[in-house]
């Protein structure tokens, strides 16, 4: 049970640069990317002087308006941090307290990077014995390497647990359903205490489609952890189990009618950041519509979250700019892309502060407030109207039933992990997707 250990959880702080030199590099740094950009895009080779000063002209236009948005930025973020004397606190890092996770298992998706691999290095740490999912078993096994060597370099090796890595595929339907299989083929015998529905793709310029023949940005964010969760509700512990799903602030921006059902895969009209939008919103919704469906049928052991964890610094712009262009920022081959990185990271969590509300939520002693959105590791409030629409929240369950063919049962009996599966037929044979329901069926009503 969660509630069964009190203990003091330790939240430490990073202190960011001062905010004035920190405004003042920001806006420096947009400055010279305008201008540079300006002059680069408009004044290639020997031009006449006309096309000069155009250039000169747009690219100062073009660093008064980025300046102007910086500003506001800066005003923004200082407003959301904490000033300690003098100093920006940039956020709050929690790490739970040293065995507090012993004997539970967390299920985290996207282990391989990011915000999920930090989610597992800390609550191994703690104890929990952590299985990790990645697109393909050399992620999977190369992220395990680096965790324990994170744990190992800290003096944190798990008391307990271990670390375990399995393969998942959010874009392939008949591969989710296999994770079950998968989870029991670990042999660990032991339920889910925290599942950790954290993978995510953003912003895909061109609308892409998976091999279910839906939008790629929904599945992989919403409809994928959807059958997911469905597949692993009977590996669930009876004695306490949480359900973490990472959304975003982007859900905010998905308005003004809130969810779009009729366009949910992009059907009618597809933008990469109205689709990232609105898939970060169906993980709230799917949420709020979980633990209602939990609290109706009495399963008092289930607390399901969401999140927004802060802007990161991690690599989840790859999807916006290409794989091959972010390494290039990265190593400074691409100049003006290097640039644009470094001074977002003068704003942005380290993946380890970013980490630490989706970790709270994994593993703090306190009572997790059930079917709430967080935000900096506490409840937040003030959601717009449409994140909170229930009629939307079930109308969507119902669109994911279909669309992800399979029916979510919340009453459907616990599997016996490592044993018979009770009820359930979730069949070990990985070229079987036999529980996914089929297209036609006339039950699914
Ligand atoms: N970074 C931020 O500022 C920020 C802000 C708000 C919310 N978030 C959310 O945080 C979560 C984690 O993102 P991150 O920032 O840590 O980015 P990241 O480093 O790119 O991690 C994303 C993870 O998701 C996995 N993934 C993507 N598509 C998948 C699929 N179809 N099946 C299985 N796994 C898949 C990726 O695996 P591969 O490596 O194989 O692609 C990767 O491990 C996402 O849900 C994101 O929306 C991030």
């Amino acid at each position: 049970m969660f509630t069964q250990t009190i203990h003091r959880d330790k939240i430490s702080n990073r202190m960011g640069p001062p905010r004035t030199i920190s405004t003042l590099v920001i806006i420096l740094t947009a400055m010279t990317i305008c201008v540079v950009s300006g002059w680069s895009v408009l004044t290639p080779r020997c031009l006449p002087p006309g096309r000069i000063l155009r250039g000169i002209a747009t690219g100062s236009a073009a660093a008064v308006a980025i300046v102007g948005a910086g500003a506001a930025a800066v005003v923004a973020i200082d407003g959301m941090a904490k000033d300690v004397d003098g100093r920006r606190a940039v956020a709050a890092i929690y790490e739970p307290p040293s065995g507090s996770m012993d004997d539970r298992v967390v299920l985290v998706t996207g282990g391989s990077s990011g915000l999920g691999l930090e989610t597992v290095k800390r609550l191994a740490a703690a104890g929990a014995t952590v299985v990790l999912t990645s697109r393909t078993e050399a992620k999977g096994r190369r992220a395990v390497e680096v965790a324990n060597d994170h744990l190992l370099r800290r003096g944190k090796l798990p008391t307990r647990g271990a670390i375990h890595n399995i393969v998942l595929d959010l874009d392939d339907l008949s591969d989710v359903m296999l994770v079950p299989s998968r989870y029991e083929a670990l042999g660990l015998n032991r339920d889910i205490s925290v599942l950790v529905n954290n993978a995510g793709v953003m912003a895909i310029p061109r609308r892409e489609v998976t091999v279910d023949g839906n939008e790629r940005t929904f599945q992989s964010n919403h409809l994928g952890h959807f059958v997911l969760t469905s597949a692993l509700f009977p590996y669930l512990s009876r004695e306490g189990a949480r359900i973490v799903t990472v959304s975003s602030s982007a859900s905010y921006f998905a308005g003004p009618d809130g969810l779009d059902l009729d366009n949910i895969n992009g059907e009618r009209s597809y933008g990469a950041w109205p689709s990232y939008s609105s898939s970060k919103l169906a993980n709230v919704l799917f949420t709020r519509e979980l633990q209602r469906r939990a609290d109706e049928a009495g399963l008092d052991w289930l607390a399901a979250a969401t999140l927004h964890p802060g802007v990161v610094d991690t690599d989840l712009w790859r999807y916006v700019v290409g794989e091959e262009r972010l390494a290039r920022m990265k190593d400074g081959r691409d100049r003006l892309g290097s640039l644009a990185l470094g001074a977002t990271r003068l704003f942005a969590k380290t993946p380890e502060e970013g980490a630490s509300t989706q970790v709270y939520l994994a593993a703090t002693s306190d009572a997790v407030v059930k079917g709430a959105f967080y935000e900096e590791m506490s409840v937040k409030a003030d959601l717009p109207w449409f994140a909170k629409d229930d009629a939307k929240a079930k109308a969507l369950w119902d669109a994911s039933e279909e669309l992800g063919r399979v029916r979510f049962d919340l009453t459907a009996a616990a599997a016996t992990v490592g044993g018979a599966v009770a009820d359930v037929d979730f069949s070990a044979d990985e070229s079987s997707d036999a529980s996914l329901v089929e297209d036609n069926d006339e039950d699914l009503e």
